[in-house]
């Protein structure tokens, strides 16, 4: 691993789950730790390049020279990470919840007095951010995806390389335990524009952090010649 692979290269990254309010004391959230895209952070840092890390709530220490931005919500996430624009590279490491409540209640909701009857909350889309940010006039040239999925992994992952424009998508199983959501483990396959995959075993997410950076600088000193 070469410490000045990344030097001169502004790279975001962003990591952890986002938390949809649905009342001042209740949110929609998922099972993401953020370690990940920390690895990811840590290893680019180490590489020598500026790196911001944009933050959903994790209980994770900010790794040496990375400006860390925390957020909340899928749109502060967006916000955070349009804000932080022009980079090299974009890593979206995040767990971005897919729906938000329509509205936060101002008080907390209380149960319907004298009645057993269920609720319904009413859920709308959040924003996509990789998609926004890989199709937006400031596009990053190195745009890279996380595809977690249970079942057809590699299927839906070229799926999402076409339908978010990106360079690179990094497939992992997460039906698989020891790996992972929450895991110190991992085991992933990068797959490129040409549909070239390349599977790195199962390793602590910090070898595999610094195994995917060494691919993603190779990626951009290749188009640097292009
Ligand atoms: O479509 P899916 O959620 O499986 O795609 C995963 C990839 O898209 C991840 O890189 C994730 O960070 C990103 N994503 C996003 N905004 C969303 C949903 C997913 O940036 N609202």
């Amino acid at each position: 691993f070469q410490r000045g692979l990344l030097s001169g290269r502004h790279v975001l990254i962003n990591a952890g789950p986002t938390r949809e309010a649905i009342d001042p004391v209740r949110y929609i959230s998922n099972h993401s730790s953020g370690k990940m895209g920390f690895a990811l952070a840590e290893a680019a840092a180490e590489a020598g390049a500026r790196v911001t890390l944009i933050a959903g709530p994790v209980n994770l220490p900010t790794p040496t020279r990375v400006q860390r931005v925390d957020v909340v919500s899928a749109q502060d996430m967006l916000e955070a990470c349009q804000a932080a624009l022009p980079a090299d590279l974009f890593i979206a490491s995040a767990a971005v919840a897919d729906y938000r409540p329509d509205t936060c209640a101002e008080q907390k909701l209380k149960k319907t007095p004298g009645s057993d009857d269920g609720m319904t909350l009413r859920l709308i889309r959040n924003p996509d951010i990789l998609a926004t940010l890989a199709t937006g006039a400031q596009r990053p040239r190195c745009c890279v995806g996380f595809a977690a999925e249970t079942q057809d992994v590699l299927g839906y992952a070229r799926d999402k390389l076409q339908r978010k424009n990106l360079d690179l998508i990094i497939a992992n199983d997460v039906s698989q335990s020891g790996i992972g959501f929450n895991s110190d483990d991992n085991a992933v396959t990068l797959i490129d524009q040409q549909l070239t995959t390349t599977t790195l075993p199962q390793a602590s997410k910090q070898k595999l952090a610094r195994d995917i950076i060494s691919r993603l600088a190779a990626l951009l000193d290749q188009q640097d010649s292009n």
